[in-house]
């Protein structure tokens, strides 16, 4: 574990900090009867204190599955609400309320009420990177990791809507086969991988094999030789013979690929710009002092309409009972 907690003795906005914000959050924990729930893309300190660590799939059947009476997710709004969906009766607190997701917000609901009702007899599959609003309006959830397995679980004569990534939605048609009617959102961080810059580093790295998450784009895609989910592409390093990696997804999950194989060699895959764009802006958003203080004033809370939360569950434990 990191120690920058220990240099942490400041009075902030929302009051002091403790020196040790480590042994600070294991207290609240036991007080709150909690369980923190990290995703890969969140920062190293956060990952090491949380008590399971996962992809977006593994993360919600670890909230449909936990005892605890308090939810603690550090990660994305769309996954906090997931968790709330799925624990009415347990609170929910995501460390930073503005930790969004340019792939649900490119998918507001008014305008998908339109596009649903455009393409009348179409089954919804959406992924599990949208609001509850739209999850609500859907027939099936699906993540990254099982959104093949689910299209190909769908009779091959329905017509299917695929929301509200284009990336991943194209990668499901080539891998079924299957022709989808495609909602056309992104994702800003797997949008700003440069095809240029991967073919550079193969070269200058010849034994290095390039894997990548399916919410890259095509162009990106093609110099793969795995694609998956993060939790996919963590299992895949550790099995690979091979000992360097171009890692085309956000750099967060480095951390967990380097903590499972020390002497292989993980290479970011680079953004377009000199930027640090391939770092999502709101997965870091949450901080471990965010995390503290979180805990400490159990807000900010996820909290649903009863009515939306009852409509989006439905789809959710679709996707949960397809993908055993
Ligand atoms: P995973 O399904 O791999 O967790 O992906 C979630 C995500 O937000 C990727 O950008
Ligand atoms: Fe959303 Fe992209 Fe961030 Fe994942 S990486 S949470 S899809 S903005």
């Amino acid at each position: 574990m990191f120690t920058t907690a220990l240099a942490l003795n400041e009075k902030t906005e929302q009051g002091d900090l403790p020196l040790d914000l480590f042994a600070a959050i294991e207290n609240l924990k036991k007080e709150l009867n909690a369980v923190i729930l990290a995703h890969y893309y969140q920062e190293p300190d956060i990952q090491d204190i949380a008590d399971f660590i996962g992809d977006s799939l593994q993360l919600a059947k670890a909230a449909a599955h936990t005892n605890a009476d308090v939810i603690v997710f550090a990660g994305v709004h769309f996954m906090a609400e997931t968790a709330k969906i799925l624990n009415p009766d347990k609170m929910v607190l995501l460390p930073d309320l503005n930790a969004g997701c340019s792939l649900a917000d490119s998918c507001p609901k008014e305008a998908f009420a339109a596009f649903k009702a455009a393409h009348p007899n179409h089954l919804v599959v959406s992924y599990i990177n949208c609001s509850a609003e739209i999850k609500a309006m859907s027939d099936i959830i699906c993540t990254s990791s099982n959104a093949v397995k689910i299209v190909q679980q769908i009779p091959k004569d329905q017509p299917i809507i695929f929301a509200p990534d284009r990336n991943l939605g194209r990668y499901v048609m080539e891998k079924t086969g299957r022709d989808l009617v495609l909602w056309e959102g992104s994702c800003v961080v797997h949008e700003t991988f440069s095809e240029k810059k991967i073919v550079q580093l193969k070269i200058a790295h010849p034994e290095a094999e390039a894997i990548a998450h399916p919410e890259c784009e095509t162009s990106v895609l093609r110099h793969a030789s795995f694609i998956g989910s993060t939790a996919a592409l963590l299992k895949y390093c550790q099995q690979s013979s091979s000992q360097e990696f171009i890692v085309a997804t956000e750099p967060g999950i480095i951390h967990q690929m380097q903590k499972q194989a020390p002497d292989k060699r993980f290479i970011p895959a680079p953004p377009l710009n000199n930027c640090a764009c391939n770092e999502c802006p709101f997965m870091r958003l949450n901080t471990l002092e965010k995390l503290y203080y979180v805990m400490k004033n159990r807000s900010p809370e996820i909290i649903l309409p009863e009515n939306i939360r009852r409509a989006a569950l439905r789809p959710i434990q679709r996707m949960l009972e397809m993908s055993l």
